[in-house]
């Protein structure tokens, strides 16, 4: 079939998608237009499904991937395999920063699998990555962008919005806000004892991105470890019959295995998701403004979130801290948005 003939059809489904949930919005909301940075990745490929089947309320620009869980190759693969099945073509991929910004990289293979998807196979999938960097693309975007109309939800370590920011700053103006999975207080770390994955991943961008002075959410283990899946909420998903859930299920049933044994939990994270239901539904969550400082130096608390819950410094306050979400609301939202998918 010819390009532009694909791309007409996957438009046309996407707008019969939108006219069906038109009127649906979350919390009566307007629509946001977003661009998701990401680094598939388990609970990235859940994150990406999510938001694509939310279009009534998201308005996904394009996803950007980085090197994070696995090599960027594989990242930007798996970018591409949840466009495919959320049967979203028509959003463009960007491939972006294969490295940190200083650090020697590193993966999380053990926790996602040598490919970063466990449970399900991988493949090639049918559509290419957009021609152009993912960081190029977010300095035109932003650059561009009507004052204050994006929002940026990161997925994995920050390091291709940092690269933006570093090169051209005055994209701020065009950022809504930035939501962050990432960081650790009360729950500890998951790569050290203190730090998260994403932060300790790239800790040097993660401060970029906070000293720029945008509107900072941040979605940490501090509430993704209270959102736990079950045997129960795994079923429902997998009981919907169709790709997508079928998809997720696999997954998941495998991706939470490695943290219900080291952590003793009943059952796993779906970390980056949370950053979606955020945007979908912020009623689900509760948090409050704090002060944020964070650890970028070689040692044992480098890639950690000091977060001032208690106001303790009295330093500006220059983030949101997600502290608590509503699980069940959490995986009825998951459910609900899969079972729009094929
Ligand atoms: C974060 O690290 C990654 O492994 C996950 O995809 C998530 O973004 C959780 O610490
Ligand atoms: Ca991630």
């Amino acid at each position: 079939m010819p390009k532009y003939r694909r791309i007409a059809i996957q438009l046309i489904r996407s707008l019969a998608l939108l006219a069906i949930f038109s009127g649906t919005a979350a919390h009566g909301a307007e629509r946001r237009d977003v661009i998701i940075d990401t680094d598939p990745g388990a609970d990235d490929v859940v994150a990406l499904l999510l938001a694509l089947a939310s279009p009534e309320a998201l308005n996904v620009l394009a996803i950007t991937t980085v090197a994070g869980n696995v090599r960027i190759d594989k990242t930007s693969r798996n970018a591409r395999l949840a466009r495919e099945w959320a049967g979203r073509e028509e959003v463009p991929v960007y491939a972006g920063a294969g490295q940190p910004l200083v650090r020697t990289p590193i993966y999380a293979e053990n926790i996602h699998g040598a490919e970063g998807l466990p449970g399900v196979a991988v493949y090639e999938p049918k559509h290419g990555l957009a021609k152009g960097n993912a960081v190029q693309y977010l300095i035109d975007t932003l650059g561009k962008a009507a004052p204050h109309s994006v929002t940026v939800a990161m997925l994995g370590p920050q390091t291709n919005l940092a690269l933006a920011l570093i090169q051209a700053p005055e994209i701020t103006r065009g950022i809504k806000e930035v939501v962050v999975m990432g960081g650790a207080h009360f729950n500890g770390g998951n790569i050290t004892p203190v730090a998260e994955f994403n932060l300790f991943a790239d800790p040097d961008a993660a401060k970029v991105v906070l000293a720029s002075g945008v509107k900072l959410t941040y979605v940490p283990l501090d509430v993704t470890h209270k959102m736990l899946t079950s045997d129960q909420r795994i079923q429902k998903i997998k009981g919907l019959n169709n790709r997508a859930g079928e998809r997720v299920a696999d997954i998941l049933n495998e991706y939470v295995k490695a943290d219900m044994v080291h952590y003793g939990l009943p059952g796993g994270p779906v970390h980056d998701a949370s950053v979606i239901a955020w945007l979908l539904k912020p009623d689900l969550f509760s948090g409050r403004q704090i002060n944020l400082a964070i650890d970028n130096r070689e040692g044992v608390t480098m890639g950690q979130t000091v977060a001032d819950w208690y106001d303790t410094l009295g330093r500006p306050k220059n983030v949101y801290w997600v502290e608590s979400g509503d699980a069940q609301g959490f995986f009825d939202l998951l459910t609900e948005r899969l079972a729009r998918l094929k």
